[in-house]
């Protein structure tokens, strides 16, 4: 896959490009394979290796995903959600558009016959019947990047269902994946709407969220990197920008904050901090019904005196973590979920 013909001699870099691109795409294994025992899709994924070892800045793929099987065809989706590059992909395959690409441009008969969010673009069964496509199945509501509009109910999906694949779709997205746009007013209004809806044993609400406006992220961003200089004397001045970075990268950043003081009513902190979780769980599953991509960040400056103070945090009041939504604009395949079988047990 790195031989040039006519080119400079192979070198120890062009080796070291190949291995790396192999290892990324999980293709080590092949590299000493002939070409004509590999399956379509091992093909596909050392071609795509081939590639990425010239390092391009842009992708041009023509069907990708035609003749895989489902699983490889899965995995396609998967590698192309975590690249970098900008992708631009020739494909009838709408569920892997969807799951792609935030900008889709429709073409049919030689002509351009709409250009927009694929997930509108999708539900448009005129336009698709007109350009001789079929809608891509009710998938998970959110796969596609981009803040948008969610699951348009269009696809007949029992609730339960629905609710399934919600639940299991939502995946952590590092903020440092998460560009504007983020969420408007109405939608922030909905997803504290989602947050009041968290079990409540006694009804005080013992959680409160604070939102960190555009303007306001300096501030986060001091009281970041002060808590790592007198945290760690030896922090160096790249990591302290770093820290001051984190506060500037998703386009909404919510600080999640408990109240743990068990006074009046006497409710335990593990029932109070219970609660908070099911907040967050609300919005984040919330966020990602909408299309929202979302991230959880916690660490060491949450309970800072610099952070206290920021938030004016009262006694009793503990910062748990910040919930970070915007739109992804890249997918890593999502973790692989504990079996029920390591965390239940019967009496
Ligand atoms: C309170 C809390 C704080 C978290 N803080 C971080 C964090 O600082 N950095 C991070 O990468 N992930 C953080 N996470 C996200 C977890 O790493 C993530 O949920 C976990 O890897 C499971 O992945 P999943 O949410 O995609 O299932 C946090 C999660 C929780 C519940």
């Amino acid at each position: 896959m790195a031989i040039d013909l006519d080119a400079a001699p192979f070198t120890a870099n062009d080796a070291r490009l190949v291995d790396d691109e192999c290892a990324a795409l999980d293709a080590t294994h092949l590299a000493a394979r002939a070409p004509h025992r590999l399956s379509g899709g091992e093909k596909r994924a050392v071609a795509i290796a081939g590639v990425l070892a010239m390092a391009p800045s842009i992708l041009v793929l023509d069907e990708p995903s035609s003749g895989l099987d489902g699983v490889g065809r899965r995995r396609l989706i998967d590698l192309l959600c975590g690249l970098p590059q900008t992708r631009v992909i020739a494909t009838h395959d709408l569920d892997l558009a969807r799951a792609v690409c935030r900008r889709v441009l429709v073409l049919h008969d030689g002509q351009l016959q709409a250009d927009g969010d694929p997930r509108a673009l999708f539900a448009d069964h005129d336009l698709l019947r007109r350009c001789h496509l079929e809608a891509p199945p009710a998938s998970a509501p959110a796969t596609a990047t981009g803040g948008g509009t969610g699951n348009d109910g269009d696809d007949a999906q029992a609730p339960s269902e629905f609710a399934q694949v919600l639940i299991a779709s939502r995946h952590n997205i590092s903020p440092k994946r998460l560009i504007e746009p983020g969420p408007d007013a109405a939608q922030l209004a909905t997803l504290f709407e989602a947050a009041a809806a968290a079990p409540d044993h006694g009804e005080i609400t013992p959680w409160r969220f604070v939102i960190v406006p555009a303007a306001r992220r300096a501030l986060l961003a001091e009281a970041f990197a002060q808590a790592l200089a007198d945290r760690d004397p030896a922090a160096t001045p790249e990591q302290i920008e770093t820290a001051r970075e984190k506060a500037h990268r998703a386009p909404l950043l919510i600080l999640a904050v408990a109240r743990l003081g068990t006074a009046d009513p006497d409710i335990p902190a593990a029932e109070r901090l219970v609660s908070l979780g099911c907040a967050i769980q609300n919005m984040l599953l919330a966020a990602h019904a909408m299309g929202f991509g979302c991230g959880l960040t916690g660490g060491q400056a949450l309970g800072s005196p610099q952070l206290r103070e920021l938030f004016a945090l009262a006694d009793g009041e503990t910062a748990v973590c910040c919930v970070n939504v915007g739109t992804a604009v890249t997918h890593k395949p999502g973790r692989v979920r504990p079996d029920a079988a390591a965390f239940v047990s019967s009496l």
